[in-house]
């Protein structure tokens, strides 16, 4: 389809992908007419043109409208499959994703708890997943591998672990609706066998682990250093999300004085995620 403008005939869907990638990188949540003022900038379309693509994205499933604080946003909506990185895929239940070989598809329920995908730290968590657990040979899947999760929310990055090669995890969170959705997410996945969802507390657990991953902010994951660093088995890995790109150099500071060096580290919209192992 294309559209007629004054100056230039538009390909729609230039104008529906530029809409989409303003929308996923842009820094702050973005209205609709946030939105309509850009692709107007870059297109030169009248108002009812580009209101119709807005539409036709909110209409195809790819944009949502979102409402906090009295104010409409459009996000990119998770309401469908949404691949996240290269081989893992997020996908509600009841939606059909046609899988390429070697992608992991992780089946998350919508719900109130953190950990839908539409966040940059947890985009950040599974992309270091994937870095750690299907890209190189830094953990031996043959062995009897174990990950915990601190902070689950909706089990996303917990349910990634073990569903890209780690035998047995626990996630743990102080929040109970968190623990319900993510025990659901665990079943809808068929994982009840290897996960178990807690509301215990770091200091309560006795086990140590191949794999610890954490999205939390900076403060907490510095108060919890001490506890982490008693969790981590030998060679553990762990997965850092939550961290603002200012405060990476300080994180990696304070966990390199526990042996902790930086295998792979990359950020999103201010956010940084980073790979540590202990050296
Ligand atoms: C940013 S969300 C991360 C959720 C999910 N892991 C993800 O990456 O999308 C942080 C979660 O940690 C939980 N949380 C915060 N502080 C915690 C703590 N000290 N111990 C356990 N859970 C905590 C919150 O309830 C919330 O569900």
């Amino acid at each position: 389809m294309q559209f007629d403008s004054k100056k230039c005939t538009v390909d729609a869907d230039s104008v529906r992908e530029k809409a989409l990638g303003i929308v996923a990188t842009s820094s702050a949540k973005i209205t609709p007419v946030n939105l309509a003022k850009r692709l107007f900038e870059k297109f030169e379309l009248n108002k009812k043109q580009i209101k119709s693509v807005i539409r036709n994205l909110v209409a195809a499933g790819e944009l949502t409208y979102t409402y906090e604080y009295g104010s409409t946003f459009l996000e990119r909506s998770f309401a469908r499959p949404v691949r996240i990185s290269k081989h893992i895929v997020l996908q509600p239940p009841g939606h059909h994703h046609r899988a390429k070989p070697n992608d992991v598809v992780v089946k998350i329920k919508s719900g109130a708890s953190f950990g839908a995908g539409n966040h940059p730290t947890t985009r950040l968590a599974i992309k270091g997943i994937e870095f750690a657990l299907l890209g190189s040979q830094i953990v031996d899947k043959r062995n009897d591998t174990s990950v915990l999760d601190i902070g689950t929310g909706s089990g996303v990055l917990l349910i990634t672990a073990i569903l890209c090669g780690i035998k047995s995890g626990l996630g743990v969170d102080i929040d109970a609706c968190a623990r319900i959705e993510a025990a659901e997410n665990v079943r809808v996945n068929g994982l009840e066998e290897r996960i178990v969802v807690s509301g215990q507390s770091l200091g309560g657990i006795r086990q140590r682990f191949s794999v610890i991953l954490a999205n939390l902010r900076f403060p907490s994951l510095n108060k919890m250093l001490f506890q982490i660093n008693a969790r981590a088995d030998t060679n553990c890995l762990l997965i850092l999300s939550g961290i603002r790109d200012h405060e990476l150099d300080d994180l990696l500071k304070v966990y390199q004085k526990l042996q902790f060096g930086k295998m792979w580290t990359e950020n999103e919209l201010g956010w940084s995620g980073v790979v540590l192992k202990r050296f």
